[in-house]
């Protein structure tokens, strides 16, 4: 089948020789529409030596062509489903190819209110703020029909809030009961107010950390920083209340130093975890956990609904046009870090 694949050499090239996939116990096989690109894709691709031929590729759209031992045909075969897979990594699928398997119960089925274009861009950066949030702060998922989780009287800081993945932590922060305070760069304000933040600050402002506290009172006992870079994780924790003990940031890279250890509790969410699996990732041995895989499977069975019902919104999109092949070159422009509260996506 077509596919592209590490050359061998820190880098991609497109095949029409890769072996197609086949459906294990539990699993379907589906034939890809759509690939969203995210940036662990193009983080793995330029900078881990990957074997010559291994297929790439995170968050895909598919229509199921074939199940595995045990998953329900009548319900799975012929249906659009979404979901991601650790491409580049032997213990699961990989997206950018025609075709692609993984499990049944990490796939959500797509409603007819949400194009492929939009669809294929969720699962990775949702799964990654879902873990972040539900998992490791504690707060509860959104309600299927849309009413609000009790508030909580506290402040949630989401720094990045523009971000694929900030976007959605914004969003559950709000549904799970918070006041949600973000930061992004003024012309994606209207965006994150939309998504529910209450106030939004331009994260170059040096006064940034002061307005901040001064917004919210200094009121901020949780935070999800959807950048992770040295600078940011600690005006995160600048931003944290005085009055904190054992309040809980979350980033997506680690592990951050820590100013406030008393105070802030810095966890990092790891999406890759939710595969279950022992692997290793950028020089580190990864355990997966059966828990993070049944909590993405139980949201994946209420994101259509959610989705449907417009209480949770997937992200801006744009297409690239020309398949497969397309795919090098629009992670070559995704990598430059020019793009702005938008994901790139490939129609197969
Ligand atoms: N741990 C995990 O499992 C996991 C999973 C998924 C992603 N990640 C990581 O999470 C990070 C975000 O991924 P993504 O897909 O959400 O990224 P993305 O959508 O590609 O991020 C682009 C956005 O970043 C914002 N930004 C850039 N620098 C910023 C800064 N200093 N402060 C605040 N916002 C800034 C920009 O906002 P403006 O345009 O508004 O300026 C832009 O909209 C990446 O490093 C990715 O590798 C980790």
């Amino acid at each position: 089948m077509k596919a592209v694949v590490a050359n061998g050499e820190r880098g991609l090239e497109y095949t029409t020789n890769a072996e197609k996939p086949a459906p294990a116990k539990g699993q379907i096989l589906g034939r890809v529409s759509h690939i969203g690109l995210n940036p662990i894709d193009w983080k793995i691709a330029y900078n881990v030596p990957i074997s010559k031929g291994t297929i790439g590729g995170t968050d895909f759209v598919a229509i199921v062509e074939e199940v595995g031992e045990g998953v329900d045909a009548d319900k799975y075969i012929g249906a659009k489903v979404s979901g991601w897979v650790p491409g580049f990594f032997s213990f699961s699928g990989s997206a950018w190819a025609e075709y692609v398997c993984t499990d049944a119960k990490l796939v959500y089925f797509v409603p007819d209110s949400i194009s492929p274009l939009n669809a294929s861009t969720i699962p990775c950066a949702l799964t990654t703020a879902s873990q972040g949030i539900h998992q490791r702060i504690g707060l509860p998922m959104p309600r299927a029909d849309g009413s609000a989780n009790p508030t909580r009287r506290k402040w949630f800081l989401v720094w990045g809030a523009s971000s694929s993945v900030g976007q959605y932590a914004v969003q559950f922060a709000k549904l799970g009961g918070c006041d949600v305070v973000a930061t992004c760069s003024p012309k994606n304000f209207k965006l994150v107010e939309k998504l529910g933040a209450t106030f939004v600050f331009d994260y170059h402002d040096s006064q940034v950390v002061e307005k901040i506290k001064q917004a919210t009172n200094d009121s901020v006992f949780f935070g999800f920083d959807a950048i992770s870079l040295s600078h940011t994780i600690t005006k995160c924790i600048m931003a944290f209340s005085l009055e904190a003990k054992a309040a809980k940031l979350i980033t997506v890279l680690g592990p951050p130093e820590n100013p406030r250890e008393e105070a802030v509790d810095v966890i990092t969410a790891f999406s890759f975890s939710l595969f279950n699996a022992k692997f290793e990732f950028f020089g580190e041995i990864v355990q997966g956990s059966s828990e993070d895989y049944e909590h993405i499977a139980k949201l994946f069975e209420l994101l259509p609904i959610l989705l449907e019902k417009k209480i949770v919104l997937p992200n801006k999109a744009r297409e690239f046009a020309g398949g497969l092949q397309a795919i090098p070159d629009a992670l070559n422009e995704f990598s430059s870090g020019n793009h702005s509260a938008i994901k790139f996506v490939i129609d197969v």
